[in-house]
């Protein structure tokens, strides 16, 4: 399933809010749809975003109608700022947006239409790059899985919040599809529910055995050896590798350190934010406390006036980090050295030879060395926990001014 395309000047996208009760694609014609869309929360999660703020800017560029290229420059940059407005903490959008305005700023085409379309080729170019770099993470992350494991992730990046598999949640599908027999369990993810609601969809569509769990229930089961590893996305990866995540990750982080198992991070390069130097300079989201004061704005859980504190995401400091694995190679301690690497290398020729270079060895199968020995107390019988036997519990214009295929469906 392609959950976000280009139809002629138009984006579509899975309406997430409507999963998992109806699988329903929505059309955002104006850069207020698409600002619209991204603020409910219909499409969300990092890479997601990224790709509709790169169409958003190229939707904008293409709805002008001018002589004057640099009238379609302003045009794209009014729409990426407000885009970028839109949510602050998941780095893709910005990046997305100022690289398909770089590649129009620096740009030397003085016909206007083939501006836009060098705007709208690029948006292209960085949803493919994100398919290809799921299916990387994917494999770069294949050796952290141990056979007939629990697997736990939090809230919801898989195929529906990239261009392609899914970061942690790609991960988990390959390792499933290459025969390793894990099982998943899933948090809810309040407020919000990602992963009850679209988690738990992709899995059951992709027959993974799994689990939903209340988020309150996930450290304890960790300490109780349930669960082997824990592997999640990112919104935003700082330059020592502090971790900002969906509300909810660091606890998981700490009950994993605890007992002595993996925890870790699969994002695209694109997350990897190399100006901030550490997590406390991530802008952090804070939401509507109506999301928290009623269950999906239906259903009323505290009385009417109740205050309510709302962060989206939280910070996972970087000593709570096993492995930061992204389409280049995986990272390890120390990330700042790691991560800078793998965020330079720009040619593809360069990054296996850079990523030998500073990934540090991976101690073992699941990193589990260099670790306490809690985890190796957690017997066979715990491994093949709940989660694995509860499988099933489980504008005119623009559209006709637009004949060339970058203009037209991808
Ligand atoms: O508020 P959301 O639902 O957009 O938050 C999403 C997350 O926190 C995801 O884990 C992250 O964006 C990675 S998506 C591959």
């Amino acid at each position: 399933m392609r959950a976000i395309g280009w139809d002629g000047g138009d984006i579509v996208v899975v309406d997430q809010t409507l999963l998992p009760a109806e699988q329903t694609f929505i059309r955002l014609r104006s850069t207020a749809e698409v600002i619209e869309a991204i603020g409910r929360l219909r499409v969300r999660g990092a890479p997601a975003l990224g790709i509709v703020g790169a169409y958003g800017v190229a939707q904008a560029a293409l709805a002008v109608v001018t002589d004057h290229p640099k009238e379609v420059l302003r045009a794209a940059e009014e729409a990426g700022e407000a885009l970028k407005a839109t949510r602050p903490t998941a780095v893709n959008l910005a990046w997305a947006i100022e690289r398909v305005l770089g590649k129009a700023r620096v740009s030397r085409v003085r016909n206007p239409e083939k501006l836009v379309d060098l705007i709208i080729e690029e948006a292209h170019q960085i949803r493919l790059e994100d398919e290809e770099a799921c299916a990387s993470i994917a494999k770069h992350a294949h050796e952290l899985f141990e056979p007939h494991s629990v697997v736990l992730t939090h809230c919801n990046t898989g195929s529906l919040v990239t261009g392609g598999i899914g970061t942690a949640l790609g991960a988990i599908r390959y390792a499933f599809e290459s025969g390793l027999g894990i099982a998943v369990l899933v948090t809810e993810t309040r407020p919000l529910l990602q992963g009850a609601r679209l988690t738990a969809w992709e899995l059951e569509r992709l027959k993974i055995p799994h689990a939903v769990v209340v988020d309150a229930a996930a450290p304890s089961l960790i300490a109780r050896g349930e669960v082997q590893l824990v592997i999640v996305g990112a919104d935003r990866i700082a330059a020592n590798g502090d971790v900002a995540n969906k509300i909810g990750t660091y606890p998981l982080a700490l009950a994993a350190r605890e007992a002595g198992i993996p925890f870790v991070v699969a994002a695209p390069t694109s997350t990897v934010d190399l100006t901030v130097a550490s997590g406390s300079e991530i802008p952090m989201e804070e939401r509507d406390a109506a999301e928290v004061t009623l269950i999906l704005g239906a259903v009323r859980t505290s009385p009417a006036g109740t205050r309510a504190l709302n962060p989206a995401f939280d910070i996972t400091p970087a000593a709570l980090v096993t492995a930061i694995v992204t389409e280049r190679g995986t990272a390890r301690a120390p990330f700042k050295r790691s991560l800078g690497r793998l965020r330079n290398v720009s040619a593809p020729g360069d990054v296996r030879e850079s990523t030998a270079q500073v990934v540090s060895p991976s101690p073992s199968r699941n990193g589990k060395a260099s670790r306490s020995s809690k985890a190796s107390r957690s017997s066979k019988a715990s491994r093949s926990s709940k989660a694995s036997r509860s499988s099933k519990a489980s504008r005119s214009s623009k559209a006709s001014r637009s004949s060339k295929s970058s203009r037209s469906r991808r």
